[in-house]
């Protein structure tokens, strides 16, 4: 008898491995979103410390489509799980890459918003997670992690496929061997410059015009695209010996781990930091914000779009205003304080532009 109890338990918790490690506890009064403070010392640094060192993700651990995030993760910056709050990505990315304080509070505001819980603070770097649960009453649909395509996760990056082609979050080493040859062709030598991904982005763009007839790039995720090209030109930069070489680049990209020897940059990479670099990568071969349509015509955006179309404004606006859930301003209690927290958070990063005071989300709820 008691050997048979033994047995069923053991056989229900093979067959329902929710039963063998119960949920934890999701909190469901959630938490009232704090931002951490700025980092005191915002100069060169070497990364990571003693108590950071690099361990591969298990099976359950999530990793998506940002190489930083998952080399955070990976280090133990951010929670091994991959599981994140605004406030955990804030400090991990400020501190190990030296990011901006008001750009890492504004795309962190935005992960969460978008593709996270805002209740519970928590967003996935990857695919769904169960300490990610979807609102009550699945308002907005399931978080989906960042991994999911469409809010943040787009078209044209440089080493995931576009969504239309498969899973949009995975590291695709025979995209990378198609940047590595840029490298050879563009770079000096072992170090990655400028035109590389000037060239390489160019190429990118082509191939989707040409292979997905269902691209979608908008002016925030355009400037996104070719302000990632940015983040890996200056951020992955090694500052004691001020370039990036390739050997370093390959760490960060194939095994998402700090090469050996690595400092951070010199000075927060800020938000003018970022519109420099998008120029740099950009101005060689001009694109335009659009999406095709029905019989796949590349159709350029327009002010009917994007109001504020080819101004700062429009990158914010395109972020939140059509991106964002309308329904989230519907919540109440907890859940709606901390939507105002975020939109704040996205708000402060575009007060020096005078848009018209702080936009909300108008955009549809995921199903
Ligand atoms: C809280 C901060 C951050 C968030 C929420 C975030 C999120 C994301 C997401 C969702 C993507 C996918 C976009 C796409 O479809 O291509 C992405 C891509 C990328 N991120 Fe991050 N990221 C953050 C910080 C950083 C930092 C600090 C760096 C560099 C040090 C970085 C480097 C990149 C690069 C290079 C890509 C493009 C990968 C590719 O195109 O193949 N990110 N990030
Ligand atoms: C960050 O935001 C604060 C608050 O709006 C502002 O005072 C500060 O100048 C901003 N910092 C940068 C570098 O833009
Ligand atoms: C970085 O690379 C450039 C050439 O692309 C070179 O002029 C410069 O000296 C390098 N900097 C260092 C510190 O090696
Ligand atoms: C697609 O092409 C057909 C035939 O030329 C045209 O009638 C239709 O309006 C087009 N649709 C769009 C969305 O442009
Ligand atoms: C915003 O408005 C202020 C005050 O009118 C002005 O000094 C500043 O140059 C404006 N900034 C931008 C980016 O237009």
């Amino acid at each position: 008898m008691f050997r048979h109890l033994y047995l069923s338990v053991l056989l229900a918790c093979l067959l329902v491995p929710s039963l063998a490690f119960p949920p934890p506890d999701l909190g469901k009064d959630g938490v009232n979103v704090k931002f951490p403070k700025p980092q005191k010392y915002t100069g060169p640094m070497k990364i990571p410390d003693r108590e950071h060192p690099f361990k591969a993700p298990g099976p359950g651990d999530k990793r998506g489509p940002c190489p930083a995030l998952n080399t955070l993760a990976n280090h133990g910056y951010l929670p091994h799980n991959g599981v994140a709050s605004a406030n955990e990505l804030i400090t991990a990315t400020t501190h190990a890459f030296n990011l901006g304080y008001n750009f890492s509070m504004a795309v962190s505001a935005l992960a969460v918003l978008g593709r996270g819980n805002v209740l519970l603070d928590k967003v996935s770097i990857g695919g769904e997670h169960r300490l990610v649960p979807p609102l009550k009453g699945k308002i907005d649909g399931t978080p989906g992690g960042l991994s999911k395509h469409g809010r943040f996760e787009g078209d044209v990056s440089m080493t995931r496929v576009d969504a239309f082609h498969g899973d949009s979050g995975v590291f695709r080493m025979e995209m990378y061997e198609e940047l590595l040859s840029f490298v050879d062709r563009y770079g000096d030598g072992d170090i990655v410059t400028p035109e590389v991904f000037a060239e390489y982005r160019f190429k990118r763009y082509n191939d989707a015009m040409a292979d997905n007839p269902v691209l979608t790039w908008h002016s925030g995720r355009l400037g996104f695209s070719y302000g990632e090209a940015g983040f890996i030109l200056n951020l992955f930069r090694n500052s004691k010996t001020g370039n990036l070489t390739r050997p370093d680049m390959d760490k960060f990209f194939i095994e998402e781990r700090f090469p050996d020897n690595w400092y951070r940059r010199e000075t927060p990479f800020e938000f003018n930091d970022i519109r420099e670099a998008v120029d740099v990568v950009k101005d060689p071969h001009p694109v335009r914000p659009g999406k095709k349509d029905a019989n796949g015509t590349y159709v350029l955006d327009t002010r009917e779009v994007n109001p504020y179309l080819g101004t700062s404004c429009g990158t914010y606006y395109d972020l939140l205003v059509p991106n964002i859930a309308a329904v989230l301003l519907k919540t109440t209690g907890q859940t709606r304080k901390n939507v105002d927290t975020y939109l704040d958070a996205m708000y402060n990063l575009f007060i020096p532009f005078n848009c018209s005071g702080r936009l909300l989300p108008e955009g549809p709820a995921e199903l």
